[in-house]
């Protein structure tokens, strides 16, 4: 069976990110990025780790990092996702959100955006935002299922296509009731794993038996 780690990214991971970021964004940021990023007390960056058995025939990997140093007896670990969230006063700005080409639609972005928006929770952030391009329905799609919001539109935000970026918000993280959309989000991202054994690294501080423990979602 596969294993999915949510993890914190560090130093060692980001060449691969890198790549990621290229097969994602086409190079959003640099390894010089990534590094201002680790360092940056504001910022926060998760990465998706698939962990595998070569014999493992069922969910192939696609894509096989480069330096990323296995630490279990699994023989193929690939970073196939990259989060960020900037801690801005009382705001959760998502500045990144990538899973590999390969592994899009397998609800990975779901999870991704989820841990995210949890750990918005956890800091006591009050509201989250994001920009993205108008073209990108995929995207769009999944920030209105969690809940997000077009409030504005900056004109001609890419560079290179010079598309407008819509702004969405999404509030009330601090309100009583985001603690059950919370719960409602994690039983459907545990519902789609099915399949994978899932695991939180220590990224949580609330829940600890249900974040820092493995899901065997089969
Ligand atoms: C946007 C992105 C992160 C989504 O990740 P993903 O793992 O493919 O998405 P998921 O499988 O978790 O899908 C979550 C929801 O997004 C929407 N979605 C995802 N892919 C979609 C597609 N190709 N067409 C339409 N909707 C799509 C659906 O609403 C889906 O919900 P559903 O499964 O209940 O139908 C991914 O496509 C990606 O990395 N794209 C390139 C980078 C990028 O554009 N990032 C966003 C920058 S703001």
């Amino acid at each position: 069976m596969a294993i999915i780690r949510i993890q914190k990214m560090s130093p060692k991971h980001i060449s691969s990110v890198v790549e990621l970021d290229r097969l994602c964004f086409g190079g959003l940021w640099s390894a010089q990025g990534y590094q201002r990023e680790l360092e940056s007390p504001n910022s926060d960056l998760l990465i998706l780790v698939i962990s595998q058995n070569a014999e493992d025939s069922n969910k192939k990997v696609f894509f096989k990092s480069s330096n990323f140093q296995s630490q279990t007896n699994y023989s193929h670990q690939s970073i196939i996702g990259i989060g960020c969230l900037w801690t801005i006063l009382e705001e959760a700005h998502i500045t990144i959100l990538g899973i590999h080409p390969q592994y899009q639609r397998l609800s990975f972005g779901k999870l991704l955006l989820y841990t995210l928006m949890r750990s918005a929770w956890e800091k006591g952030l009050e509201r989250a935002t994001l920009e993205v391009a108008t073209s990108n329905i995929s995207a769009l799609s999944l920030y209105y299922k969690f809940g997000f919001q077009d409030v504005g539109r900056r004109r001609r935000y890419y560079q290179q296509t010079g598309e407008d970026a819509l702004i969405l918000w999404r509030g009330h993280l601090d309100e009583p009731e985001f603690e059950e959309t919370l719960s409602e989000w994690h039983r459907e991202v545990i519902t789609r794993m099915d399949g994978y054994e899932l695991s939180w690294e220590e990224l949580f501080l609330e829940d600890k038996n249900l974040y820092n423990t493995r899901h065997t979602c089969t």
